[in-house]
Formats: C-alpha cells, structure tokens, sequence
C-alpha cells in the first residue's frame, strides 16, 4: 500500500533515474552510477533492482554501492544481450527505469555484528559483495576480521582494482586475490579462488562466510569450507537465477517450492537442505 493512502502501490512501476557516471571498467562490464530523480532510495546490502530501458526492457541487476554511500546507486553490468548491451549504449545524462530494491534474503548485516567475516567472490561475484564489504569497512567496529578473497579469469577480467589495492593496504582486512590464469602484468597467486581459503589467518570455524560467484564455484567453495568444518548455519550464498519479474509473481526464479526474487537472492547454506537443485 501506499504510505499516505489506501492505493495499492504499482510493483512493475519504475522510479526514474539519471546517469551521473558510466565507464567500461574491463572487456566486458561497465560501471554506472545513477541519481535516483526523487532523491532517496533506501536498500539493504544483497537487494538488487530491475533496471529498465525504454524499447529494449528489463533486466534484474545486483546494487554494488554500500547504503552508506550517498552519492548514488552503482551498478556494474556485463554486456551479454539485449537489454544489458543497451545499458552499456547509455551516456552521462541518459534516463533510465529503476524498480526496486527486491530480494528479501540479504546479506546478514546484524547476525555479522561482532563475528569475523569471509568474503568469497568469483569474478562478478565481488559486485554483489561489494556491498556488504563497503557496508562492513564503513561500520568497522562492528566487525571482527575481515578477510576478502576473490578470483578472476585473467588480468583483463579484474575489478574494482583501485578498491581492491586500497582494501589490501588497509592493516584491518585480508585481502587475497588470484587469477585463474596468470600472465606477465600478474606477480600474485594463480588458480581457482579455492586455492586461498586455507591462507585465510581467521578461524573458519567460528567465522560468517559470504559467498558469490558463478555456478560452478560453489560445489567447490563448498567442499574446501566442509574440510575446514565451517558450520553450514555460518555460510550464506547469493545465488543468481533468471528472473523477470522479481516479485514472485512470473515463476522464471522458481526451485521447488522457492522463489530465489522473494526468498533470495541470498541464502543460508543450511537452509538449502530442502533444496539440493539450488547449487
Ligand atoms: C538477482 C540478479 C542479479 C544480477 N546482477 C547482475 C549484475 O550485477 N550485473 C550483471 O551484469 N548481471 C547481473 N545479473 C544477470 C543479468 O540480469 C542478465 O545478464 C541480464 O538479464 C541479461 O539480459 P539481456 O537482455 O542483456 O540478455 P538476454 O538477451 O536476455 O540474454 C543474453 C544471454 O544472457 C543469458 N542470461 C540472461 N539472463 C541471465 C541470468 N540471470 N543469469 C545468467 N545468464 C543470463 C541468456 O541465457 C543469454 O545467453 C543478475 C541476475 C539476477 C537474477
Ligand atoms: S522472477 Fe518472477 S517469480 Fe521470481
């Protein structure tokens, strides 16, 4: 409903929005920083938003800013079709439809308070992540150790590098980066994103791991977190599945009984046991 009436509030209506900033960041994703038009546009790390382009439509993007950045909504989007190569077309100044934040599974933002945190991010996997990562480094008392691991397909596929050299000269996190193949520009680790989790100086046991990357690294992630006995109550996954809608109402997201737009996209590991087909 709406706030100040008995309306039932519009669920597919759009806020617009204006490109402050657009940049290609590698050979495939681009960064977009946008001024919502009517200002505020509160969302909780792990929400994402249905992104619209007139004549082209929609597409569910994750929110990669921290809500306690105020200088707007970042996105970063991987140029794979229609609605995502016209994205990539928009130019500073340009409008665009923004509906949201969805997802109702979120990064666990109180439940961390006080714990030491595991962030494991596969290639796009770090944009998601990023969110909480911000959120934790703004609000760093909250926090125990924080350590942050993330792999990339090659040189040309890194993100965020500027932040990740900045996280990594900070004396309060972890930072542990690998590319799974190396080349001349590249002095550090080499191998899938695995490799680092016994490096990691907290314990694993007793820390909250965060999770995100493609499909196939969580079975692997998941083994490497199992032989170091982490708890499945203290790993939390994002997981991404085609959607359309995102507010349960086209069945696109649907496993079994769960719809990954109401119930996701993040989830306790532990939670998935009805759920195999999930991961
Ligand atoms: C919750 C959620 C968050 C997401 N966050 C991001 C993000 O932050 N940045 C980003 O770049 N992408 C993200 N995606 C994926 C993004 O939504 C799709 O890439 C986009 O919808 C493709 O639309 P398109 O019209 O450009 O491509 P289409 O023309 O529809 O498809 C082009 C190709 O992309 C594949 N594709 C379409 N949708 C998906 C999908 N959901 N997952 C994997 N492959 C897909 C199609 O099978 C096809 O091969 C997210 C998806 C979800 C569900
Ligand atoms: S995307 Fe429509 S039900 Fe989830």
């Amino acid at each position: 409903m709406c706030e100040c009436c008995t309306e039932k509030k519009d669920i597919y209506l759009p806020q617009m929005a204006t490109v402050a900033d657009i940049s290609q960041m590698n050979v495939t994703e681009k960064y977009l920083r946008l001024a919502m038009d009517d200002g505020q546009f509160d969302f909780i790390p792990g929400q994402f938003v249905e992104v619209s382009i007139a004549g082209f439509g929609e597409a569910p993007i994750t929110i990669s800013s921290s809500p306690t950045q105020t200088d707007g909504l970042e996105l970063v989007v991987r140029k794979v079709g229609r609605v995502s190569g016209a994205i990539h077309n928009l130019k500073r100044g340009n409008k665009l439809g923004i509906r949201g934040p969805l997802g109702n599974g979120v990064y666990p933002v109180e439940e961390c308070k006080g714990r030491n945190l595991v962030f494991i991010c596969g290639g796009l996997g770090l944009v998601p992540q990023r969110s909480f990562i911000n959120y934790v480094l703004d609000n760093r008392s909250d926090y125990g150790d924080v350590a942050i691991l993330q792999g990339a397909k090659n040189f040309d596929f890194r993100l965020f590098t500027p932040e990740i050299e900045a996280w990594t000269k900070r004396g309060d996190v972890q930072m542990l980066e690998t590319l799974d193949e190396g080349d001349a520009r590249w002095k550090g680790n080499i191998g899938v994103v695995t490799k680092l989790v016994s490096k990691v100086e907290t314990d694993l046991k007793s820390a909250k791991i965060l999770v995100c990357g493609p499909p196939i690294m969580y079975k692997f992630v998941l083994m490497a977190l199992a032989d170091h006995n982490v708890p499945q109550e203290n790993i939390f996954l994002n997981l991404e599945r085609k959607m359309k809608c995102g507010v349960g109402k086209c069945g696109h997201c649907q496993i079994n009984h769960a719809y990954v737009c109401m119930s996701g996209p993040v989830f306790r590991y532990s939670d998935l046991a009805s759920l195999p087909e999930a991961i």
